[in-house]
């Protein structure tokens, strides 16, 4: 099945620009979802095409109209919900909203640019509002592209053999653990001795170890959300008593 994906955004080429490149080009030539790419400026009604004004009530900043997005939506035949807001007054974007929406037959993301949408926007047409963190980007084009490739990688087909969305950070509610390759010393520093050992338990032994001081040290809250560190966890943790960093091995 093809996720459909619809972006309603005033930069049409730029999404679009990155999401032929890599993983998602890649994706989209497969399949795997279908990118629609909407300018709501092209649903103006004036002759300026215009599609912010001043606030009411006075202040700083340019609000973005309610009618041109209002009317895109309506108007886009096959277009699905929810559609989702990105704006940093949305909840957050993670790893399970990613899930959830890779479940879906499909979602369309409005990108707002200057101060905001006119609220009645978002009152009439929107479903959801997802920001990607705690700053202020210039607008909603790469908080869509981030939710896009995130969600689409965790679709099946779209990451090569040798690539793979199943044993990495978030995975299962932990961070990832470090990556070697060869060669085996570089500037001085050793790839842990057990990664070169063979024994495969120990090896994933070790990398949980790691993934849990990791954790531990960079996200307790993280921790805390997986309601605190299982037995099994700490056993783990016991045997190695890991440092976090490689750079701490000396
Ligand atoms: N638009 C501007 N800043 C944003 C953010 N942090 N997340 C989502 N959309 C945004």
């Amino acid at each position: 099945m093809t996720l459909r994906i619809d972006v309603l955004t005033l930069f049409p080429e730029a999404v679009g620009q990155y999401a032929t490149t890599s993983v998602l080009g890649r994706a989209r030539e497969r399949g795997v979802f279908e990118l629609h790419l909407h300018d709501f400026r092209d649903a103006t009604d004036d002759p300026h095409r215009t599609v912010d004004d001043t606030p009411f009530g006075g202040g700083a900043g340019m609000v973005l109209r309610a009618e041109p997005i209002i009317r895109t939506i309506e108007e886009t035949p096959g277009l699905c919900r929810p559609v989702i807001a990105l704006s940093p007054s949305g909840r957050t974007f993670d790893h399970d909203v990613a899930r959830e929406l890779s479940g879906l037959d499909g979602f369309t993301l409005l990108c707002g640019r200057y101060e905001g949408f006119d609220q009645r926007a978002l009152d009439l047409a929107v479903d959801d509002e997802v920001s990607i963190g705690d700053f202020v980007l210039a607008g909603g084009e790469l908080a869509a592209l981030c939710v896009i490739e995130a969600v689409v990688r965790l679709l099946p087909g779209a990451l090569g053999n040798d690539e793979s969305s199943v044993e990495e950070s978030f995975g299962d509610g932990l961070l990832e653990y470090p990556h070697y390759t060869k060669p085996a010393s570089v500037r001085g520093l050793d790839v842990p001795e057990i990664l070169r050992s063979g024994d495969h338990a120990r090896i994933a032994r070790w990398r949980r170890a790691q993934a849990l001081a990791r954790t531990i040290e960079r996200r307790p809250d993280l921790i805390a959300r997986r309601g605190g560190l299982s037995a099994q966890d700490a056993a783990i943790l016991a045997e190695f008593a890991a440092p976090v960093d490689p750079r701490e091995n000396g």
